[in-house]
């Protein structure tokens, strides 16, 4: 038996081969080192996913996506670190360890047991709805079905579902032994005057799926239009937290495994979800009425790295399209606005125009930029030189969250196009954004505030360009060879790190290295920057100064990160000794920064 957890993990950490456990997903072929394949993680015609067996690692150079045997299980399977676990421990035939002794332990384990009750409740009540819904003939539902044009096959896929009153739900949980307290726990019951009632009386029944297919909530709709309670959600409960589920992940995980999707659409309603996939389209969940949280947008990078944002287009689909855009790029994830016909939700559309319909506003989707500044522009009136103006100097505000320079520059000529002022003039104003900017840098730093909206995006960045510039040489003139130092320690990205592995990789080959090596990997992230960084227009007899500029800029960038570890640890130490011993530490850390900045200034 284990002593501990981690000993489990251990033993189960041996017996999960990574290329044995990865095999069973993609076709691994061993080249060099490593093996490859089509990533299983996002979409790719050609193989970009790497994996490493001595160090039980994996990478894909399109996605990025990396990791060990664990996290790899979490993202084919889409699950959390436990529940990978027991998917390997399953596969490995060994047995997860309790430990009940732990009084922590037994109150886990005592909820996990209430929670899988309160699964078993939802999927019962979801069961009896269903066969109710399917039982229907005639009669107010089955008019209502045919209103809203869903078919047989649709309400199986959904599980859609059917109250005909207050008491037969509460009647059929009773004879399958469900008590009073746990209808009540579970949200499926309400009780007045001492007695319980179905909470989705006469509604239409969407049972909303949690990311292992278990049924958590439902939203209940009312049968014809009303202005009061459309639907009726199961409120919140152990098992159902709003801000944590996405509706429709159960069908786009289905869906996934048969289709090749290069993005999620996320849209406001069940319906259009439900009448997107009965169309075709089945990379689609929904927010179900509310603003994106981060917890959703942790679940959608599961499932894939661009999002497609979807929401109405009146006030509020606009509200939520904004802040959806600043949790979804948080989170890493690449955004896109679809513009819907106005007043027209996409269930809307299909019925009107017809899915290619549809699909043709996906494919127009733009940038969070574009949409911003087509957002503004309908605030001010355009055929006036006053609205013009204005305009302008609100889009061009817009155009200051991006990183650089070029993109911004991208830009002018829709905002030129659109308020009918020559780009010139408009470049001209841009400068002028940028000077308050650097302005504001300036102070902010002064003032030691922790700036957030114009933090250096990567690109500029100082980290960034020397790895960049170092990766390059590594390739462009084979610099491992004057390299004697391990930079790795010093890589932070961890892209770089990969690459950088793969280089040392080749040179163990004996293979002379060159900068298309770089282009091989298809990424579409720093490989591909660097081999588009324009190195090549510095001069020759710059090289080798800048080479070692750049490797001191990453030790320096290193250390500096370490002192602020250390600085933050010392302001909080109460000891004095370890105080003492903290600020050793830090001026030794200190005069090793001020060392090598002398050096990279040549003194
Ligand atoms: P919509 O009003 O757009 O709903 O609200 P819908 O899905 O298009 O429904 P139909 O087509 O009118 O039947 C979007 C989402 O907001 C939540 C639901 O999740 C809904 O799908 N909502 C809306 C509620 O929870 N309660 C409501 O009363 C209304
Ligand atoms: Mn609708």
């Amino acid at each position: 038996m284990y002593n501990d957890y981690s000993s489990f993990l251990q033993e189960l950490r041996d017996k999960s081969n990574i290329v044995d456990v990865a095999q069973k997903y993609v076709d691994l072929e061993k080249k060099g080192g490593r093996y490859w394949a089509r990533c299983p993680i996002h979409n790719e015609k050609t193989p970009s996913f790497t994996v490493d067996e001595l160090r039980g690692t994996y990478y894909c150079f399109g996605c990025h996506a990396s990791g060990d045997v664990f996290s790899f299980i979490q993202q084919v399977e889409h699950v959390d670190f436990k529940e990978a676990v027991q998917i390997l421990a399953n596969r490995a035939g060994l047995e997860v360890p309790k430990f009940s002794s732990n009084f922590n332990q037994e109150k886990k384990e005592a909820e996990r047991l209430k929670k899988e009750r309160l699964y078993q409740l939802m999927r019962e009540t979801g069961l009896f709805y269903h066969n109710n819904l399917v039982a229907q003939k005639t009669g107010e539902v089955v008019e209502y079905l045919n209103l809203r044009k869903l078919t047989k096959s649709t309400i199986k896929t959904f599980g859609m579902g059917y109250s005909s009153g207050y008491s037969e739900l509460i009647e059929y949980l009773r004879a399958k032994g469900f008590s009073d307290d746990e209808m009540i726990e579970s949200g499926v019951a309400k009780e007045k005057n001492g007695k319980l009632y179905d909470f989705e009386a006469g509604r239409l029944i969407v049972p909303i799926f949690n990311n292992l297919n278990n049924v958590v909530a439902f939203g209940g709709r009312a049968l014809g239009s009303v202005d009061f309670m459309k639907y009726k959600n199961t409120e919140e409960t152990l098992i159902f937290k709003k801000r944590n589920e996405l509706f429709g992940v159960h069908t786009l995980k289905k869906a996934k495994l048969t289709e090749n999707f290069n993005c999620v659409i996320v849209v406001e309603g069940y319906m259009d979800v439900i009448s997107l996939y009965q169309a075709g389209v089945k990379n689609v969940v929904a927010s179900m009425g509310t603003a994106l949280t981060i917890e959703q947008a942790k679940m959608l990078k599961y499932y894939n790295n661009n999002i497609y944002l979807c929401y109405d287009g009146d006030n509020a689909g606009q509200k939520a399209t904004y802040k959806g855009i600043d949790i979804l790029r948080d989170a890493g994830l690449n955004v896109k606005v679809v513009r819907l016909i106005e007043g027209l939700d996409p269930d809307d559309i299909i019925k009107q125009y017809g899915v290619s319909k549809f699909r043709e506003l996906v494919e127009q989707a733009i940038s969070p930029t574009e949409y911003k500044i087509r957002t503004v522009a309908k605030q001010f009136d355009l055929t006036t030189p006053e609205g013009q103006g204005k305009f302008a100097v609100k889009a061009l505000e817009v155009l200051t969250e991006l990183a650089t320079m070029v993109e911004r520059e991208a830009y002018l000529p829709m905002i030129s196009e659109l308020s009918r002022l020559s780009a010139t003039s408009l470049a001209k104003q841009l400068d002028k954004f940028e000077d308050n900017i650097n302005g504001y840098k300036e102070t902010q730093a002064v003032e030691n505030v922790k700036e957030q909206r114009f933090t250096l995006k990567p690109s500029t960045n100082k980290y960034y360009k020397a790895a960049r510039f170092l990766i390059y040489s590594i390739f462009a003139y084979d610099a491992l060879d004057y390299i004697n130092e391990d930079i790795s320690p010093y890589l932070k990205d961890k892209e770089h790190i990969a690459i950088y592995d793969y280089a040392r990789e080749l040179k163990t080959n004996n293979t002379t290295l060159n900068i298309n090596m770089l282009k091989e990997l298809e990424s579409n992230g720093e490989a591909k920057h660097i081999y588009e960084g324009n190195f090549d227009k510095i001069p020759n007899d710059c090289k080798e100064q800048m080479l070692n500029d750049c490797f001191n800029t990453l030790k320096i960038d290193f250390l500096d990160i370490e002192m602020q570890e250390l600085t933050s640890q010392y302001s909080e130490e109460s000891n004095i000794d370890k105080q003492n011993l903290l600020r050793n530490q830090i001026a030794e850390i200190n005069s090793r920064i001020v060392e090598l900045k002398r050096r990279k200034n040549g003194k």
